[in-house]
């Protein structure tokens, strides 16, 4: 270890190589990047680390003599499960079908260990990652073995991640890695993909394959849209009858406790959250077919007209409802936050119906029906409140000038730069904290590189003071499902959340988009050997291509 110390000084930011090409930077979107891709000078790292220094010394390692192991100071014992896991993981990564290969007898020195130091007294080995947690590591690639330290198991993961995308094969197809200095963490907090499995259902294999991506990019959320007007495939011990009868087929087409566990827990092992989200009171006709009462009817002239709108939220059965509901959403789901909508709500059905009128009459909303949607957004916000839960909730609800706890996390999704702009400022304006997905809807495609676009995006990129930009938790790339399913998902979200990925990650001025096309196409090609069917981002070759997953 004392080696270890004496590196430490060695650290460098890497903002000053990374400027030399911020001159060159094009309005992404309209100008691609046309041109094979080159080595680039970090190597392969995506997201690049924060502070990284590379030598062109090289050591060999191979799968026939490399181990991963707990360092002798770590905190995390063998029981450790979500290490061993992590463990297999790395080393499967690195070696793929060459598990038993031995290195060469001649050339480089060998590299056999990589010890992992847990450094904080509890490694967090049974624990959810949380907003909170210390996801920082330290890897010192070097003789006699390679060290990577972190506080807690959540940075442990990303530092093996990091690891295993140093190593590289040379021309004769050895597999070597370069002596390295590392010491990272992310820029942001929150770094989400939401996947919407109403507009279709996304089997669970979909699901998985997209965490296991994720772990590859150093996403640590995943905002599981799970039910909408389409369809409600989330299975209910409390309310059966909702995907009994909203689901698109009770049995095929739903997401059973188990599964959902399953879910939970693989993404745990990944350091992912999973941020479920049931969104009320509109997006909600799918509800409405399996619990008689919840939604408004709507009329036309003096007779109801047989269809529905939003949730009722003049009656107390919907409270009562939603009281038992979100309780056993708050049991099922461990993250501290639950998502809870709030968007778009459309008040033609309630404004036809009568004993909605009579309400806003005795409560004194006058014609103001967004008046209406706060009033049922308060009480909603009350009840998750009570089951000690904290919420996000789409922007509209603070647009409308909902009361909300200091720890509401605003999700801005509308409008074009100057109006995501305007919202950023205002939500921290009002010292509430804030999140961005606006320009990263990766549902919406066009032909050519519009990940450039998504990468030229920063989410403390408004007017605002200092104290505001802390405000900004992080962001999230969205895959909204109307023409999604498992036959497209992977290859219109990988690589293109990749770039949403580093801005989260790398620091505010790594923005050189030539690099991060040379590092990306080797991050591409790296998801591809892994069995990710992620799409190229132009003419080129992956040493290993997909066949099939
Ligand atoms: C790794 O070392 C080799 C020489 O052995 C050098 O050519 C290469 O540029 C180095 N890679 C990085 C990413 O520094
Ligand atoms: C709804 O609940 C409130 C408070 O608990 C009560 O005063 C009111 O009478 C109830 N309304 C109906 C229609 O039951
Ligand atoms: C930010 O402030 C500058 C200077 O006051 C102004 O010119 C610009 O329009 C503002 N941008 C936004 C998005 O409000």
């Amino acid at each position: 270890m004392v080696a270890f110390l004496r590196w430490a000084v060695l650290f460098v930011p890497l903002c000053h190589a990374v400027r030399l090409h911020h001159n060159l930077y094009c309005d992404a979107g309209e100008v691609d990047i046309r041109r094979p891709p080159q080595p680039s000078r970090f190597g392969s790292p995506w997201p690049l680390p924060q502070h990284m220094k590379l030598s062109t010394d090289t050591f060999q390692l191979s799968g026939g003599g490399f181990a991963i192991v707990d360092a002798e100071e770590s905190s995390a014992r063998s029981d450790c499960s979500i290490l061993q896991d992590a463990y297999r993981r790395c080393y499967l990564h690195m070696f793929g079908s060459d598990v038993g290969k031995h290195a060469r007898t001649t050339g480089s020195p060998v590299l056999t260990e990589l010890q992992v130091w847990i450094s904080s007294p509890d490694p967090e080995c049974d624990g959810y990652p949380t907003v909170t947690s210390d996801e920082s590591y330290e890897l010192f690639v070097s003789l006699p073995n390679a060290v990577l330290k972190a506080a807690t198991v959540w940075g442990a993961l990303h530092g093996l991640e990091t690891f295993s995308q140093l190593v590289r094969e040379d021309e004769s197809g050895i597999k070597c890695i370069n002596e390295t200095i590392i010491q990272d963490f992310p820029r942001f907090a929150y770094r989400g993909v939401l996947l919407d499995t109403s507009r279709h259902f996304l089997p669970v294999r979909s699901i998985l394959t997209t965490l296991e991506a994720m772990a590859m990019n150093k996403f640590n959320v995943f905002h599981w849209h799970i039910v909408d007007d389409t369809s409600f495939p989330y299975m209910s011990r409390t309310f059966p009858e909702l995907s009994r009868k909203g689901a698109y087929h009770p049995y095929t087409h739903v997401y059973t406790p188990g599964e959902v566990k399953l879910v939970i827990e693989f993404a745990r092992l990944r350091g992912i959250r999973v941020l479920p989200e049931f969104d009320t009171p509109g997006h909600t006709q799918s509800w409405g077919k399996g619990q008689p009462d919840l939604l408004t009817p709507c009329y036309s002239g003096a007779t109801p007209s047989g269809t529905y709108g939003p949730v009722n939220p003049i009656l107390n059965s919907t409270y009562d409802f939603m009281t038992t509901f979100f309780k056993e959403i708050s049991e099922v789901f461990p993250d501290a936050y639950i998502h809870l909508g709030g968007d778009e709500v459309d008040f033609t059905c309630w404004k036809s119906n009568p004993d909605i009128q009579k309400f806003m009459v005795k409560q004194g909303f006058g014609q103001d029906y967004s008046k209406l949607e706060s009033y049922y957004i308060q009480r909603l916000l009350d009840i998750v409140s009570s089951l000690k839960k904290g919420y996000v909730i789409w922007q509209e609800v603070f647009d409308n000038g909902v009361k909300m706890k200091p720890d509401t996390i605003i999700h801005a999704w509308k409008g074009n730069p100057e109006e995501f702009k305007n919202e950023m400022a205002k939500v921290t304006a009002a010292g509430l904290k804030a999140l961005l997905s606006s320009p990263w809807y990766l549902n919406r495609i066009s032909t050519g590189q519009d990940w450039l676009a998504h990468y030229k995006a920063d989410p403390q990129d408004f007017n605002g003071t200092a104290q505001q930009k802390k405000l900004v938790v992080g962001g999230e790339a969205c895959m909204w499902g109307e023409y999604v399913d498992g036959t497209n998902l992977t290859p219109r979200l990988w690589p293109r959340a990749s770039a949403v990925a580093e801005r989260l990650w790398s620091a505010v001025d790594v923005t050189d988009p030539d690099d991060a096309f040379d590092r990306l196409s080797a991050h591409r090609c790296r998801m591809v050997g892994r069995g990710i069917a992620a799409e190229p981002l132009f003419s080129s070759y992956c040493p290993k291509e997909f066949r099939g997953a």
